[in-house]
């Protein structure tokens, strides 16, 4: 199939469109709704691995003992590669802690960089670990108030409080945000960093939807490279998990620049936080080092699917889609349908999306796109059909 967006000139040779079937695989995705419904929530998408990924796994698995993993350095490397070629940032393998996933780190990170009781700055319309990792570990969050200016939904830098609580140490932070996929730009980074520079804040950077910018003009900034203050007082999370689909791998890496607020980060992991699986590593590692073609095949795709998304909303009167920078992750007003309960009416219609609420904004449906063009094709269909019903 050629590409339809000639700004990136990539031919897909990869088959997005192949069907796939996760049942009987105790599929989260699949198995939430009855069935029938076409599944379109949780972030992780219907296409199979790249077939070098899927060869790597195999290889691991046919040698047949599963024993405890120690990471190699080799492995870092890989991940410092990474940062450089794909991000032009410089950091050291020193600083990769791995961590079987993201929302963990965001967890240990509030115990081990904040008080009882303490503030902890998170944005106000977010993934929901985002509220729940503080007071999970007994903090309260302090919610950044957001803004939807030019359609991006980001955190709003000029309405952040003059004064955080004298109890606010850390900053929670999403980049590209989900939902709404915005990438921040290094001046709203910069703004940000000289606000967390003026109150001696400690940042954690969740950087997982990185490699899935959509937007041709659009690039990821770590937020590591924004500053010397940055570097040393913060934490970037990363993983390979949503732009390879090995979410279920259970594996990511944090970088962390500063000695001791590693050491105080891996000091809060023992005893809790498991090693990783050595499938996780195999996988995280192939997709770094050899998979950034199968991934320009993905967003050329994945572009596709947004752009159609965009134009058949634009045509459904009361959904307005939020034009999308980055992710797979479609951010839907529905407030103007009227609806008294609009996660349940498009249930009904036979379309499962994630809830706003659920992100704190209960106007809006996010829809994961992450899936074959005619499966949102038939979705599109039921919507219609259930508006024009109704
Ligand atoms: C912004 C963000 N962070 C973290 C995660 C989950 O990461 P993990 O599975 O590594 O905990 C997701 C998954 O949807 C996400 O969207």
């Amino acid at each position: 199939m050629q590409a339809t967006n000639l700004e990136t000139l990539v031919t897909i040779q990869y088959n997005f469109d192949q069907p796939t079937n996760r049942a009987q695989t105790r599929s989260s995705k699949w198995e939430k709704y009855p069935p029938g419904t076409i599944p379109l929530w949780v972030a992780d998408m219907d296409f199979e691995v790249s077939p070098t990924i899927r060869q790597a796994l195999a290889d691991r698995v046919a040698h047949g003992i599963f024993g405890y993993t120690k990471p190699d350095l080799e492995w870092a490397k890989a991940v410092t590669d990474y940062y450089q070629t794909t991000h032009n940032w410089t950091i050291k393998p020193e600083w990769i802690v791995w961590v079987p996933g993201v929302v963990t780190s965001m967890n240990l990170a509030c115990r081990a960089w904040s008080q009882d009781h303490n503030k902890v700055l998170t944005p106000e319309v977010i993934y929901p670990h985002f509220h729940s990792a503080p007071t999970n570990n007994n903090k309260q969050c302090l919610f950044m108030p957001m803004t939807y200016a030019q359609g991006r939904l980001r955190v709003d830098i000029n309405s952040l409080p003059a004064k955080p609580h004298q109890d606010a140490k850390l900053m929670l932070f999403c980049n590209p945000q989900n939902p709404g996929g915005c990438v921040y730009t290094a001046e709203e980074l910069q703004a940000i960093d000289a606000y967390c520079q003026q109150h001696e804040l400690i940042l954690v950077s969740d950087e997982i939807h990185a490699d899935l910018i959509l937007d041709a003009d659009k690039k990821h900034i770590p937020y590591g490279s924004i500053s010397e203050y940055a570097l040393n007082n913060s934490m970037v999370l990363g993983a390979a998990s949503k732009t390879y689909n090995l979410a279920g791998l259970a594996c990511s890496w944090a970088v962390i620049a500063n000695d001791e607020l590693r050491s105080s980060f891996q000091k809060a992991m023992h005893g809790i936080v498991p090693e990783i699986n050595p499938l996780g590593y195999i996988g995280t590692v192939t997709a770094l080092q050899t998979e950034r073609d199968w991934q320009q095949q993905l967003l050329q795709y994945l572009r596709g699917n947004r752009d159609y998304l965009a134009q058949e909303f634009d045509a459904i009167e009361g959904m307005n889609m939020l034009p999308l920078e980055a992710t797979f992750l479609a951010w839907i007003d529905v407030s103007e349908l009227g609806l008294e309960n609009p996660p349940a009416f498009f249930e009904a219609a036979g379309v499962g999306m994630s809830p706003g609420a659920g992100f704190n904004d209960a106007n809006f449906m996010r829809l994961n796109f992450g899936c074959q063009r005619a499966v949102l094709q038939e979705a599109i269909a039921r919507i219609k059909q259930a508006l024009a019903n109704r």
